[in-house]
């Protein structure tokens, strides 16, 4: 590698290029993460190795038994294609140290026990197969490796852990082509870049892959921020990653995660936020033991990208973040902004009556239309108050109920959230009786 740049020369550099390297992140909005290892043939979390203090003798016997369907790849990206989500990220290495690839650092591999599957190229191929950018989820905790606790005190084991880690990372970043996110996680024990050597491990990683787009998980701020389980706008480029279930990232029993699981409704619930907050939804499936595709997760996400296909412009491209994120303009609607003149309501509950009415907005609003397929919708706009007139009775988005009406405004719009104090707009105030 040339000369490793010290901290501030790396950051200079990286920001440098982040604008064209995220231009197709940002706009690309929603992607899935696949969890997948041997922990998805316990069935019990992809922690169940720490969690239940399994020696590493035991849990090593589930390598003999990891035997994923060669065509699993191909069922996730074709899945993640259906539901409309534009980039895979895939756990290429947990934290229980197993590689899903034809690895010569790490012996502890699904090409050398099991199948004999190189599930790593079978997702690359897949992702490839269907127009689908490329993520690498890579664990730096290490549960198998003998060094990876040691490391956190003993210096001749943090320089061998770290080698691993590098090497290991290496692999990833020279013999797949090319790879566009580079998603590390839990970086522990170490607690500093400097203690992972995170400088030369990523501009290593870069020098491979000049376009990818690194988060936040290496102790380094690098390319964007990671919220997890949660949906947190941040003032800097930020992707939430959420499980299906709010349980596991892992194999979990279909029929009873079903339960827990997300719908359609809900998912787009968060596709809003995320867009509302100009950022990123990373949605999980954690696949069966031979690979397959989790039950609960295809009527959800195949609604889901059905729906997308009918209202994508709300959700995809670069969406500004809403003058007020999560700022309501009735209560039973939430709202996107393209950053320019067009607003897209999106309906959670359709009116009754036929009539909607919203507040806050003062800029004069030129057209209304139902974006699914462009029919005028009638309206009158007094002061701070738009009345949309002669809505049909139900929703009419027969997809999922979730109907997004386009607002086309003469300028900028200016939404004014004070505006909704009733006494800000005069009128008579109540007499009783006398
Ligand atoms: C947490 C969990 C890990 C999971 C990750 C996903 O770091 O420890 O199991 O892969 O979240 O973001």
């Amino acid at each position: 590698m040339t000369k490793v740049l010290s901290k501030s020369e790396y950051e200079e550099q990286v920001a440098a290029s982040r604008d064209e390297r995220m231009e197709w992140w940002r706009a690309a909005r929603f992607g899935m993460f696949v969890h997948y290892g041997l922990y998805s043939q316990l069935g019990r979390q992809e922690w169940a190795m720490a969690l239940e203090n399994y020696p590493i003798e035991e849990y090593e016997q589930l390598a003999d038994t990891f035997n994923p369907r060669p065509d699993a790849p191909r069922e996730w990206a074709e899945l993640a294609r259906k539901a409309g989500m534009k980039y895979m990220v895939l756990t290429t290495r947990h934290h229980e140290g197993f590689s899903l690839w034809d690895s010569e650092v790490n012996p502890y591999n699904s090409v050398n026990c099991g199948s004999g599957v190189d599930v790593v190229k079978e997702f690359v191929d897949a992702c490839r197969e269907h127009d689908l950018k490329i993520g690498f989820y890579s664990s730096l905790m290490d549960w198998h490796h003998p060094d990876g606790w040691k490391c956190a005190f003993d210096s001749k084991a943090r320089a061998r852990f770290t080698d691993y880690i590098y090497a290991l990372n290496r692999e990833l970043v020279s013999n797949y082509g090319k790879i566009d996110i580079m998603w590390y996680d839990v970086p522990a024990p170490m607690e500093s870049w400097e203690g992972w050597n995170t400088l030369e491990l990523n501009q290593m990683v870069r020098e491979h892959q000049p376009h990818i787009i690194i988060n936040n998980r290496s102790k380094l701020e690098e390319d964007y921020a990671t919220p997890e389980e949660r949906i947190q706008a941040d003032d800097r480029d930020w992707e939430a990653c959420m499980t299906f279930n709010d349980i596991s990232w892992g194999y979990v029993d279909s029929r009873q995660a079903a339960a827990y699981s997300y719908n359609a409704q809900r998912i787009l619930r968060m596709l809003n936020e995320v867009a509302a907050g100009s950022g990123n939804l990373l949605l999980n499936i954690g696949p069966a033991p031979d690979g397959s595709v989790p039950e609960e997760t295809v009527e959800p996400l195949s609604t889901v990208g059905q729906w997308i296909g009918a209202n994508g412009e709300a959700v995809y491209g670069r969406k500004a973040k809403t003058l007020h994120a999560r700022v309501t303009t009735n209560g039973i609607c939430d709202y996107t902004w393209d950053g320019g003149k067009n607003i897209y309501i999106w309906n959670w509950i359709w009116p009754a009556g036929g009539r909607m009415t919203l507040g806050g907005f003062t800029t004069s609003l030129k057209k209304v239309s139902l974006l699914q397929d462009g029919t005028d919708v009638d309206f009158v706009q007094k002061g701070h108050r738009i009345f949309l007139e002669n809505l049909p009775e139900t929703s009419p988005d027969t997809i999922a109920g979730v109907a997004v009406i386009k607002l086309e405004f003469d300028d900028v719009p200016v939404f004014r959230r004070a505006s909704y104090y009733p006494q800000l707009h005069g009128g008579r105030s109540y007499k009783p009786q006398s």
